[in-house]
């Protein structure tokens, strides 16, 4: 058990399967009270009486305060972790690059606006952010993904810089493929690329615990992405060079 995590009170967007259902499960089983959204009521409903939790079903940049109040007013974590994958290159329409902002960036903008006040007067706070390799990387054929995780990842970087002399402790989960209806939707490029090395998201849900334990920001369920990182920022034309090698492969599949 995870002392940080007993009896606290924990939003998990996005909770309805995958990823954030495995972190609602694994929450609860540590002794936490669970609100578990997802914009598909059926789904929320389903997991929060699955882990004796409460359902605010919804769209997750609009059920903070709601989320908030089914916790009695205070919430401890908050799991930003309602996320789209929106493939596609530049020529994706504008409304794919809006929704990929708004659910991969601008909830957690907006959840930390609505928390930061409440979490700096009491000087604790927790903020989990799933964001994704791609990320810290680029995942091939999926510009807007690309981006808007880019984007999580410097907004989670941000809040952790900025408060964390305040009590606020941030964390960036940053998986490649994890076994989930998401990653079935990724077609041929996550098969090329993500397939082959997925986990089930119950090891993403352990690798985010062992960073709560030792108060790390950077979770890594794939440790081989911390290489890939490090050869990305030292050798960017390498790194580049790479990545196009696999584009290449990609294209030939297609
Ligand atoms: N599966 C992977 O390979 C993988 C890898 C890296 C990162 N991620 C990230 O993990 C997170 C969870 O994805 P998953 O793989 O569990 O996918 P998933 O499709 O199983 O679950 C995502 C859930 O989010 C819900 N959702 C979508 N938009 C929402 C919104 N606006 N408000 C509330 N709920 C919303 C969906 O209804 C769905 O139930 C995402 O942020 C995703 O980008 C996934």
């Amino acid at each position: 058990m995870v002392e940080a995590v007993q009896g606290a009170g924990v939003v998990v967007t996005g909770a309805g399967g995958g990823i954030g259902a495995a972190l609602a499960r694994r929450f609860a089983a540590e002794g936490a009270r669970v609100v578990v959204n997802d914009l598909d009521a059926e789904k929320a409903k389903a997991v929060a009486e699955e882990v004796g939790g409460i359902a605010v079903p919804g769209d997750a940049s609009a059920i903070v305060d709601q989320a908030r109040d089914a916790l009695g007013g205070v919430v401890d974590v908050y799991c930003a972790n309602a996320g789209v994958a929106s493939g596609g290159s530049e020529a994706a329409g504008e409304d794919v690059w809006a929704l990929a902002w708004d659910v991969n960036v601008m909830a957690h903008v907006r959840a930390a606006h609505v928390l930061l006040p409440d979490w700096l007067e009491r000087g604790a706070g927790r903020f989990v952010s799933t964001v994704s390799a791609a990320g810290l990387l680029t995942m091939i054929g999926a510009a807007p993904y690309s981006v808007t995780k880019h984007g999580a990842y410097a907004f989670a970087e941000w809040l952790s810089l900025t408060y964390r002399h305040r009590g606020v402790k941030v964390h960036a989960i940053c998986p490649q493929g994890v076994r989930t209806d998401m990653l079935s939707g990724t077609g041929s490029a996550g098969d090329l690329v993500l397939a082959p090395t997925a986990i089930e998201p119950e090891a993403v849900a352990d690798a985010l615990f062992a960073g709560i334990e030792e108060d790390r920001f950077l979770i890594l369920p794939h440790p081989e992405v911390a290489g890939y990182y490090q050869a990305r920022a030292a050798e960017p034309d390498r790194w580049l060079s790479g990545m196009n090698h696999l584009q290449q492969k990609w294209e030939a599949t297609r």
